[in-house]
Parts: C-alpha cells; sequence; structure tokens
C-alpha cells in the first residue's frame, strides 16, 4: 500500500490526526512532518517524522519519492490573527506551500486533502446558514490565501486530474495540542482557563457573536471519511462546508457551569479579532457533505463540553 504524508503534523489538528491515521492504516503507513514546532513524544515514538520546509519544493519531492507517498494531508498553514500580523509569511506558507504540494502530488499521482477554512467567508456572505456555494471575499489574508487554497486545488483537479479534496473547518475545540494565533481559539482557552482557575477574565469575542465550531474527534472524523469517499459523489471537491454546532461566548460559559458551578467569563474584546469573527459565518449549510459523502458530527455542545473538562481535568490534576 501506498503511503500517507502528514505535513504541518505538529499543528492543532495534525498531532491528532497522525495517531489516528497510523491507528487505522499502521504505523509504517504514516510519515509526520513539521516545520519548527518540536514533535511529541507520541509522535516521534509512533513511525517517521522529518522536519521540512513546504514552501521548498525539493523537500516536498523528496519525501514523496522516498517513501512512496500516494496521499499527502497538507496541515501546513498560518490561521487568522497570526496571519493578519503577518500576511507575507502567510502567502507564502499558506499559498506557495500548497502550491509546491500539488506540483509534487502531480508529478508522483498523490491525492490530496487540504483544509480551508470558516474564514473563507467575508462581510458579503449571507452569514446565516451560509451556502456550499456563494460569495465569499474574505477580507483577511487568512481567508484570502484558503480561497486562492480552494481555487488552486480545483483547478489542479480539472486541468491535472490531480485528486484533492478539502472541507470548510468551523473554529476547532481540542485538548491534546493548542492553536496557535486564530480567532475562534477563545473557545479552547476558556477551558484551559475553567479547569484551571475556575473563571475567564480575557475572552477575546464579544458575547453574543455567533461562529461554528466543532470537537476534534468529528473534525479528524472529516478528514478521512472525506479522503476515503466514492470520489463519483464528490460534487464540490474543494471545500466542503461541515459543522457541528454554532454559538456564542455565554453559550459556552453557561454549558461549562454546569460543571464547574462558580466559573465565571469576563470580557476583554481583541477589535482585530472581534472583526475577524464578524465577517465569518454564524452558521454554515452543511447539508452537501451530509448528502455527498455522508457527514455527520458526533459531538454537540454538551457532550464535547463534558469530554473537554474531563480530559483537562485528568490532566491537570496529576
Ligand atoms: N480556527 C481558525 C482561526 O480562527 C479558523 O479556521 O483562524
Amino acid at each position: 500500500m501506498k503511503k500517507i504524508l502528514v505535513t504541518g503534523a505538529c499543528g492543532q489538528v495534525g498531532s491528532e490526526l497522525v495517531p489516528a491515521l497510523r491507528t487505522k492504516y499502521g504505523n509504517d503507513a504514516v510519515i509526520a512532518t513539521g516545520h519548527k514546532t518540536e514533535p511529541s513524544q507520541e509522535l516521534l515514538d509512533g513511525g517517521e517524522f522529518h522536519y521540512i520546509d513546504c514552501t521548498e519544493i525539493k523537500c516536498i519531492a523528496e519525501i514523496v519519492e522516498k517513501y512512496d507517498i500516494g496521499t499527502i494531508y497538507n496541515l501546513t498553514t498560518i490561521l487568522s490573527a497570526k496571519a493578519e500580523a503577518n500576511p507575507q509569511l502567510a502567502w507564502d506558507v499558506n499559498v506557495n506551500s500548497l502550491r509546491n504540494i500539488l506540483e509534487v502530488a502531480r508529478e508522483y499521482k498523490c491525492a490530496v486533502f487540504t483544509p480551508s477554512t470558516i474564514g473563507a467567508f467575508g462581510p458579503d456572505t449571507p452569514l446565516d446558514n451560509t451556502p456550499q456555494i456563494t460569495v465569499q471575499r474574505p477580507n483577511t489574508m487568512y481567508g484570502i490565501t484558503k480561497v486562492a487554497g480552494e481555487l488552486l486545488c480545483d483547478y489542479y483537479y480539472r486541468k491535472y486530474g490531480v485528486d484533492t479534496r478539502g472541507v470548510r473547518w468551523p473554529g476547532l475545540i481540542s485538548y491534546v495540542t493548542p492553536p496557535g494565533g486564530g480567532t475562534t481559539d477563545y473557545a479552547v482557552e476558556i477551558f484551559y482557563e475553567a479547569v484551571k482557575h475556575g473563571k475567564y477574565l480575557h475572552c477575546f469575542i464579544r458575547e453574543g457573536t455567533y461562529l461554528d465550531m466543532m470537537y476534534m474527534p468529528d473534525a479528524l472524523e472529516s478528514a478521512i471519511m472525506i479522503m476515503e469517499a466514492d470520489s463519483r459523489r464528490l460534487k464540490h471537491r474543494n471545500a466542503y462546508n461541515v459543522t457541528a454546532m454554532s454559538f456564542a461566548p455565554e453559550h459556552i460559559a453557561r454549558e461549562i457551569k454546569k460543571h464547574i458551578p462558580g466559573f465565571t467569563i469576563e470580557y476583554r474584546v481583541d477589535p482585530v479579532r472581534q472583526a475577524i469573527a464578524e465577517s465569518w459565518p454564524n452558521k454554515m449549510d452543511d447539508s452537501a457533505a451530509r448528502t455527498d459523502w455522508g457527514w455527520t458530527p458526533k459531538y454537540d455542545l454538551a457532550s464535547m463540553t463534558t469530554d473537554m473538562i474531563n480530559k483537562l481535568s485528568a490532566r491537570f490534576k496529576k
């Protein structure tokens, strides 16, 4: 069997996707790569790990050839707030790396998974029940790179037959590796602060700001599911809206209070991230993913909150 390459493997998604893929396909089948962040012991113990810079096409080609790679999960990315702080770097990492990966995939006939995001929408997008196909026009560098990525992946599919597939992930909530520099990260921070201190005193997104969210196990499932889907059923390819829940900060706070009754939240709104959040959907319509490849999330706000609090409490008690 051809092997799987995961780029950006030390990030929030990669650090959990690699073990999930290794459990499913075998340790030897999955090659993990990262750039600057140090890999966890779990990543190192589970199989091959290499440092590569995806903005250098040679690094990708060498590894694809060496390990006879058939599928690439491209998780190399700079998230929204960090991209606003350094737009030039964000373009280089998010677009040029993808272009390199697609070029290598064309030559070596690899399938490519690339996540897009709710950030690929913008202020002119209908923000409620955001359709699969609609106005995008994001006004952040992150969003611009992600729309460019969606289009580039479609182009490589149509022009060269590269088997590109992708989803638009919402904010992802997880307890293994924290996200870095995103707008939806408040919904991760809140759990850490709740479990450690019983309060979250600097929620940087304002009350009443709805955003789509998803728990990590569902996000991993969506990536694996779309790569395993029957290609004849994929009408959209890049990229399918997928969501699991939509809430504002006060809703997650209320849910946490059911487990930690004294929990309190205070707001210290960051204007940059607040503006980004307001330009993103309140709730996407993901019916195309449900119809075309059977997407169904398992976790809602209540079940995710229970699991996050149990997992983090166990960790911080040690
Ligand atoms: N979680 C991402 C961010 O906030 C959205 O895709 O940047």
